[in-house]
């Protein structure tokens, strides 16, 4: 893994693919370094994703395809069979990166499906090149969608937004999806207030959402997690938009810990509570988020902040990276082909078969 320096540009585009190298913009240096790493290996590529130097669940699902594409550059073979078995092994290593996170065992079916498709094994490693650039592009596309679909549901001029962890640019192939749904309502004009959480304890809200936003021009003020509540109650929120990693079949959503709580607040509070995610995001083979496989990271996460100690040494600590909101709580969830009400099982179900 070598480290370079991105070139700028005016879009984030934190995944880059420069002809069998992969290049990632490390988000575990942001906001204050912009580094890139360049990755010619599918394991690397896969320990990228569960050191989190890319993260968020559309952009695990693209680094996946291109993760996909390198392990059949190395893998390789005349005989058909066995490079397939040994993409597939490959295929397996790269989906154990990260549990919750829908997108990346999809991503990793598909690009298998697309190996398993072509009978000759010299076309294979086009093919699957391909096939990852189209994960990216599409991926770019439809999160445009999201952001048409749920424009209209930002609050109106001088209300307040509230989003949490990071669903920008970062977190997807660009433009994100709360994110993005956030900056098409700022772009169709609107001039809603923004607030956005730091998200304990990996702090992508302070690190991540808060430079998108300034990169953007779109004015956003950061609270501390334990404030969302506060500030609904006091009425500087009007809303609350967020991302999700899985979301099952009946709608029950899993996202980055702390989403459960701001839900509860927001329906404590008559606040409408919007997730937004695209289509392949959900999961209907899971009738409800009882069977969502939530990750537990490192409890050094919660007793420092980069390598500065932030509790007693010996602290216990307990890290669930994510939690699953019960769709009662959730007043409609935005993707690229409508924006879903419930019953969650009949529309959910509408807009997978229609994107
Ligand atoms: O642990 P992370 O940073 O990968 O968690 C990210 C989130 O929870 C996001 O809200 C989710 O992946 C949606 S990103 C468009």
């Amino acid at each position: 893994m070598n480290e370079m320096r991105p070139t700028n540009t005016n879009e984030i585009r934190p995944i880059r693919w420069t002809g069998w190298r992969l290049e990632l913009l490390d988000q575990t240096r942001l906001p204050h370094e912009q580094v890139t790493v360049s990755i010619t290996d599918y394991r690397v590529a896969a320990d990228a994703i569960t050191e989190m130097r890319v993260r968020g669940a559309p952009a695990i699902g693209v680094t996946a395809g291109y993760a996909m594409a390198l392990a059949a550059a190395e893998l390789q073979s005349r005989e058909r069979d066995q490079f397939i078995g040994s993409l597939r092994q490959a295929g397996e290593y790269i989906a154990a990166a990260r549990p919750t996170a829908v997108n990346l065992g999809w991503a990793v079916r598909r690009m298998l499906r697309v190996a398993e498709a072509e009978p000759d094994p010299g076309s294979i490693l086009p093919a699957l090149e391909a096939e990852a650039q189209r994960i990216q592009q599409e991926d770019e596309a439809i999160n445009r969608r999201i952001g048409e679909q749920g424009r209209a549901l930002m609050p109106a001029d001088g209300q307040g937004v509230l989003t949490h962890c990071n669903t920008g640019a970062l977190a997807t192939s660009a433009f994100g999806t709360a994110l993005g749904v956030i900056r098409a309502g700022w772009e169709a004009g609107g001039r809603f207030r923004v607030f956005n959480t730091e998200t304990r304890p990996w702090l992508q809200g302070a690190r991540l959402t808060s430079w998108e936003f300034q990169q953007l021009g779109i004015p956003a003020t950061l609270i501390a997690d334990s404030a969302a509540g506060m500030m609904m109650l006091n009425g500087d929120v009007s809303c609350v938009i967020t991302g999700a990693d899985r979301i099952a079949a009946n709608g029950d959503t899993a996202n980055k810990i702390g989403t459960y709580a701001l839900a509860v607040l927001a329906n404590e509070n008559g606040i409408p509570f919007y997730i937004a995610a695209p289509t392949s995001t959900v999961d209907l083979s899971l009738a409800d988020g009882a069977g969502i496989k939530i990750e537990e990271r490192p409890a050094h996460e919660v007793t420092t902040y980069g390598s500065a100690p932030t509790a007693p040494d010996g602290t216990a600590a307990y890290n669930p990276a994510f939690d699953v909101t019960p769709n009662r709580y959730i007043t409609g969830i935005v993707t690229e082909a409508a924006v879903c009400r419930p019953p969650y099982a009949e529309s959910l179900r509408r807009a997978v078969d229609a994107a």
